[in-house]
């Protein structure tokens, strides 16, 4: 696939890559995705947005020959850091030697370690710099764990084109650039979703402030750096609104119990502490989920897009089960800190369980309320009693 022109002195050079399947190890990617990067050409300057993953830097290289000669770039704009948008760009400082990299601070910090260059053409942007190509001038929004500490939304406002990296992104690729082309609309909204929630469901109040600057702008496109190319008639003002709504949702969103069950023990205490989160926090607040029924992609947004959570254990061979650490490993450090936890389980021996949930749970920064609840073997009518008054006590305590 060769670049795509967008508007007038604008164009797409990414990469698409509709056979994707599996995206940074752990991601799935049904429809495949793209690596989107643009050139945007004033009447002076010529700047690039975004670069592209290693693994395609000759493909990218000849997309953006295309339509410039990449040493008269002067510009090279990172909104994000990953190596998705990065990977190439060791190799395409060889070829734009004129350029320099417009990052954020956060964002220059990681440049150094991924490129291992002491001497990179860094410019360090601040909130509300920008900088003038002649006729069209581009506009930064510092943008903070959007999803990365390092995230910046670049706005050209003589064109109304808002490029937000992965903000509005989706795995997706039919393979067509514009949202125009797109003809199973459907999955290109299971896959946006998809994405919402892997990748932003867990920065929800970071959403909001997102939200927040792009609300201000006039915008009539939206160049992601995956997924089609959303304009206003099309997909562009979906977006926005499932933006708005996901993020309002997940607000005031729910307390998810997990737990396994051996005999059924753990199971009746995760129900009286849900019993109890509800009574104070409202009907359908709390929600049991046995951990052995559910795939990880679903436990994963749940866990990361909770208000609190709940995870109980039994306690075999002196340590909690393995379902329940997979759980933890999906636990996003970032997003969760200070997230209000809660850990409980049955034991018949010695109740390991609960101590060593409740210890990594405060490595990972959870704020966990107190020391959890042990039940020796099956809940007594006081111990469910206790469960329950334990939900409520954590709840008042959100
Ligand atoms: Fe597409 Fe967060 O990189």
């Amino acid at each position: 696939m060769s670049s795509v022109q967008i508007k007038d002195n604008i164009y797409w050079v990414g990469i698409l890559n509709p056979a994707m399947r599996i995206f940074d190890v752990v991601m799935k990617t049904e429809f495949g995705t793209s690596y989107n990067s643009y050139v945007v050409k004033g009447s002076e300057k010529i700047a690039l947005i975004e670069t592209s993953h290693a693994r395609f830097s000759e493909q990218y290289f000849n997309n953006i020959r295309e339509v410039c000669e990449p040493k008269d770039i002067n510009y090279i704009v990172l909104n994000h850091c990953e190596p998705d948008h990065s990977g190439s760009l060791r190799e395409l400082l060889k070829l734009c030697p004129n350029a320099e990299i417009l990052v954020s601070k956060p964002g220059s910090n990681f440049l150094k370690a991924i490129t291992n260059l002491d001497n990179l053409p860094l410019r360090i942007i601040n909130q509300g710099d920008s900088v003038d190509l002649g006729g069209k001038s581009l506009d930064f929004y510092i943008a903070p764990f959007l999803h990365w500490p390092d995230s910046m939304f670049t706005y050209l406002k003589s064109d109304k084109m808002l490029f937000p990296c992965d903000f509005f992104g989706s795995h997706y690729c039919e393979p067509y650039v514009m949202d125009t082309s797109i003809e199973y609309t459907d999955k290109y909204k299971s896959a946006f979703k998809g994405y919402y929630d892997a990748i932003f469901g867990p920065f929800a109040q970071f959403v909001k402030a997102g939200l927040a600057i792009t609300d201000k702008l006039e915008i009539d496109t939206i160049c992601s750096s995956h997924g089609p190319v959303l304009t206003k008639g099309n997909q562009l003002d979906y977006v926005v609104k499932k933006y708005h709504d996901w993020c309002e949702a997940e607000a005031k969103t729910k307390i998810p119990v997990f737990y396994c069950s051996a005999y059924g023990n753990t199971k009746q205490i995760a129900e009286k502490i849900a019993e109890g989160i509800s009574e104070i926090a409202g009907g359908d607040t709390a929600f049991c989920f046995d951990i052995n029924e559910h795939g990880f992609d679903v436990l994963s947004v749940a866990i990361n897009s909770s208000k609190a959570f709940v995870i109980g254990s039994p306690t075999i061979n002196s340590d909690a089960v393995k379902p329940v650490w997979d759980l933890i490993s999906c636990i996003d450090a970032v997003g969760n800190r200070n997230r209000p936890a809660l850990v409980f389980g049955s034991y018949g021996w010695s109740g390991e369980a609960v101590p060593s949930i409740v210890n990594r749970l405060r490595d990972l920064k959870c704020k966990v309320f107190g020391d959890g609840m042990k039940v020796n073997f099956v809940p007594s009518e006081l111990d469910l009693e206790n469960a329950y008054n334990l939900g409520k006590e954590f709840a008042q305590n959100l």
